[in-house]
């Protein structure tokens, strides 16, 4: 079934708040209604794209094509035994409740994933990460529709150029591929994984490292930093955390020796939090015309209430600006800006 939405409020549709509207947006709950919705639709004017949660766009304007959002939620996990198990969840299912389904049957693999909003059709886009993991280590394949050939296609993983909130979904397949639906591969043997030191102290808090005690682990730091966007308008990360070369980082170690970073797979190359840089530059809690730095972790823009996307990219940009000139970085936005 489609249901079809013309020149609709999306400020509901959208985790930053943004008041903007969309020319059209049709909400489809399998592939064959997509399908069928699209080949007696004419798409003469605006482009076509998809939207999930909607936690990863910033709005700029109104959205003059046609957005489709996934409404399909089923997830089915494979009953077979052994160690290996496949779980077959559609796009329009939220996120946490995929890793909670995937907890409570003892399955391991998502939980440092926990409580991250959005929908398990956008996972793959972003290839959303926390807590030294990332929706890449559990992707067996995708599931598509060719927007030109209406023809749908499974893409396996190796062929997904996933990276650091990289995938070929934000490149070359943008606005020609709708994800319908993401095949996982989760494992019932436990493997905890707390390389990420808060993760490691709060779990063992709680006691054991089970399934149980890592996901309340993760809610709580999450708690702690991030803010409820049903409660502030954002986005999550706004900015990637840049990766620079090894000499630019030892130059800003000798000026800042408390400057944190992490090794990348090239060894010429590090990782710098762009959170710290731009604490570093002064603009924790600041805001300009209702548009905000949160307070409590600097690569998070957020909405005080009724800004505008061109207000929230005023401040972004002032930012990139300020950091490339303290620190000779150039930040880059991680949020799609639409
Ligand atoms: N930091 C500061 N000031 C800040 C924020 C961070 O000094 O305002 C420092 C922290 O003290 C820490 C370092 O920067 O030493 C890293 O901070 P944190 O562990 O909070 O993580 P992050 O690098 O800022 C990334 C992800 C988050 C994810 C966390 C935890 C990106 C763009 N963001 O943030 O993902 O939850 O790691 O794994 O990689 C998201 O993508 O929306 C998101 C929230």
């Amino acid at each position: 079934m489609v249901q079809e939405y013309l020149n609709t409020p999306l400020r509901e549709r959208n985790s930053f708040g943004i008041d903007a509207r969309a020319a059209r947006l049709a909400e489809f709950d399998s592939a064959e209604s997509l399908c069928e919705y699209l080949a007696r639709t004419p798409r003469t004017t605006g482009r076509t794209a998809v939207i999930g949660g909607g936690n990863n766009i910033l709005f700029t304007g109104d959205f003059d094509g046609l957005l489709l959002h996934p409404v399909g939620r089923a997830c089915r996990i494979d009953a077979r035994g052994g160690d290996r198990v496949a779980v077959h969840a559609e796009a329009g299912l939220p996120w946490d409740d995929f890793v909670r389904l995937c907890t409570e049957n003892g399955l391991w693999g998502a939980e440092n994933l926990t409580a991250i909003p959005g929908t398990v059709g956008a996972a793959p886009v972003q290839n959303i990460g926390a807590y030294g993991a990332e929706a890449a280590d559990i992707i067996e394949s995708v599931e598509v529709i060719d927007l030109n050939t209406l023809k749908p296609s499974i893409i396996a993983a190796e062929h997904c150029a996933f990276g650091y909130r990289e995938s070929v979904f934000k490149g070359p397949l943008r606005g020609r591929v709708v994800i319908t639906a993401v095949n996982f591969r989760l494992s019932r043997t436990p493997h905890p994984n707390l390389g990420y030191g808060a993760l490691a102290a709060e779990t063992a808090a709680l006691g054991e490292p089970s399934l149980e005690n890592i996901t309340e682990a993760v809610r709580r730091i999450r708690a702690s930093k991030l803010p409820d966007p049903a409660l502030i308008g954002n986005a999550g990360s706004f900015f990637k955390n840049p990766v620079v070369e090894q000499a630019l980082a030892e130059r800003l170690r000798s000026r800042f020796p408390e400057m944190p970073s992490y090794a990348t797979a090239d060894p010429d190359r590090i990782k710098i939090p762009a959170g710290w840089l731009i604490e570093k530059a002064g603009w924790k809690g600041v805001t300009r015309n209702r548009a905000g730095v949160y307070e409590r972790q600097a690569l998070i823009l957020v909405n005080r209430g009724g800004a505008s996307g061109a207000n929230i990219i005023a401040l972004a940009e002032a930012i990139i600006a300020d950091v490339q000139a303290k620190f000779g970085i150039t930040i880059a936005p991680e949020v799609n800006i639409w």
